[in-house]
């Protein structure tokens, strides 16, 4: 029998049963339900609302629940709809006439709202740590490879030096907004829910700030109709966590592209990649391809959730059940990849030489062979146009800039002199960029020594 049985004169369809229910993806917040259940047990003894008696028989059944719980000792009902019923229920099974009296002034409203927030509240600090642990990789790279010249893109054409450490940091600093805009939302969900009832709270003196500061939360939401129709913190964590895939996809579509024979950048440890089922030759980068995929993912629940609210009207509405599912499953794939995405990075090999010889045939140097002439007085637009003309000159021979004559490099202008050949090395090149933010070895060592702060200051 439901619990509205004393309203309708019917039961339930079992087609509406099966369809209403989300105790099949809900009964994952059983210990927040229940966290939330004690905090509004106590709250509701300590204000006379009920008896401290039945509260405390309310709070030791529910306490029992939970390890029978954890014990894997307990079955869910689809009968009992979702995870706030199916405790209720499980509570008034075992203490009777108290467990009744546990839902005095709460509403699922409020109570799915303060769980789900829960729910997040603990996910966001063990996501924040696994991206701590993937800045850790990227900055053993980088401290590797602080010589490691590679070419740097535009246009994804070969465009100026840097090295595969500047390269390591410039990923490491998308991570470290990631982990910000994660601290953000953290800091924007510390608010609770709880005791805003169905709607608009109710009549007893229930004490909100106890149960906010009982289940460790700055503070209780300052409107109940807000609190219930409320899901910004889910949706600041998916856009925050699609972002975060974003810069994962991206890192994944290079990795894929260096680990080709094309480029040839990186190897991927044998561990990381995957073989073929037909051709003897292949080794894929597996982890790399599902990451990007998974990215797709992400985005979906994201787009799910933003669509499951649009239009809404308040307060709540059972359209706000599909929540839960867009939400886990984005929080499971991040934390799914992250470990083995920071795994593959740090297990791959540089290939310095391949890096080196990719970065000597592209004209990288050309800003370079301009600046030379511009260190002689000649003005940049100048010195551009005639770098231009050596450019053309050596797609027509076949050379690159290091290798014309200094007659060749006379012909054009005759600033140049024997030094060019100095200003053209690639070292010389990448370490002639100091300027903060830059290639050159002082200026990345900057970049990790502030990565380390950032990460040390979170551990
Ligand atoms: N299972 C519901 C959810 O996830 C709980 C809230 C139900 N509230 C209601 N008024 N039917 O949203």
């Amino acid at each position: 029998m439901k619990l509205w049985a004393g309203r309708f004169q019917k039961e339930t369809d079992t087609l509406v049963n099966d369809f209403n229910s989300s105790i099949g993806f809900d009964a994952r917040l059983y210990k927040q339900d229940i966290a939330g259940s004690i905090a509004h047990a106590e709250m509701l003894g300590k204000t006379g609302i009920i008896e401290e008696h039945e509260a405390e028989t309310i709070v030791s059944g529910l306490k029992a629940i939970l390890a029978d719980v954890e014990a894997g000792q307990v079955e869910f009902s689809l009968e009992n709809e979702d995870i706030h019923m199916n405790i209720e229920a499980l509570l008034t099974q075992r203490v009777g006439e108290a467990g009744k009296r546990l839902h005095t002034a709460r509403s699922r409203n409020d109570q799915v709202a303060v769980d789900t927030r829960l729910y997040v509240r603990e996910e966001i600090p063990a996501i924040i740590s696994q991206v701590l642990d993937l800045e850790d990789v990227l900055v053993k790279k980088a401290k590797a490879n602080l010589e490691t010249v590679m070419p740097g893109y535009t246009h994804m054409q070969r465009a100026q030096p840097t090295t595969f450490g500047h390269y390591m940091m410039a990923y490491a600093n998308m991570f470290k907004r990631d982990i910000t805009r994660l601290e953000d939302c953290l800091e924007r969900l510390d608010e609770c829910p709880l005791g805003a009832g169905a709607l608009a709270t109710s009549t007893y003196p229930v004490d909100r700030f106890q149960t906010a500061a009982a289940l460790g939360f700055a503070k209780p939401t300052d409107n109940s109709m807000d609190s219930v129709s409320d899901r910004d913190y889910a949706i600041e964590l998916l856009s925050a966590l699609s972002i975060l895939m974003m810069h994962l996809s991206r890192f994944s579509e290079e990795i894929i592209l260096w680990c080709s024979w094309e480029f040839k950048y990186v190897d991927l440890d044998d561990a990381y990649s995957t073989g073929s089922s037909i051709m003897p030759q292949k080794k894929n980068p597996d982890v790399a391809e599902l990451v990007r995929g998974k990215t797709g993912r992400v985005y979906g629940n994201l787009v799910t959730l933003l669509t499951v609210m649009k239009a809404l009207p308040l307060a709540y509405n059972k359209d706000m059940q599909e929540d839960k599912e867009a939400i886990f499953d984005a929080i499971d794939t991040v934390e799914l990849c992250l470990p083995v995405f920071a795994a593959m990075v740090d297990t791959l090999t540089v290939r310095p030489r391949d890096m080196a010889k990719a970065a000597s045939g592209g004209f990288i140097n050309a800003t370079d062979c301009a600046d030379y002439l511009v260190k002689k007085g000649l003005p940049f637009r100048e010195a551009y146009m005639i770098v231009g003309r050596l450019v053309n000159l050596c797609i027509k021979t076949g050379d690159t800039l290091d290798t014309l004559t200094l007659r060749d490099f006379r012909a054009v202008s005759g600033l140049f002199d024997t030094d060019v050949y100095q200003a053209l090395a690639l070292k010389t090149c990448v370490n002639g960029r100091k300027v903060y933010g830059g290639p050159a070895r002082e200026s990345v060592e900057k970049q990790i020594a502030l990565i380390e702060e950032f990460v040390a200051a979170r551990r």
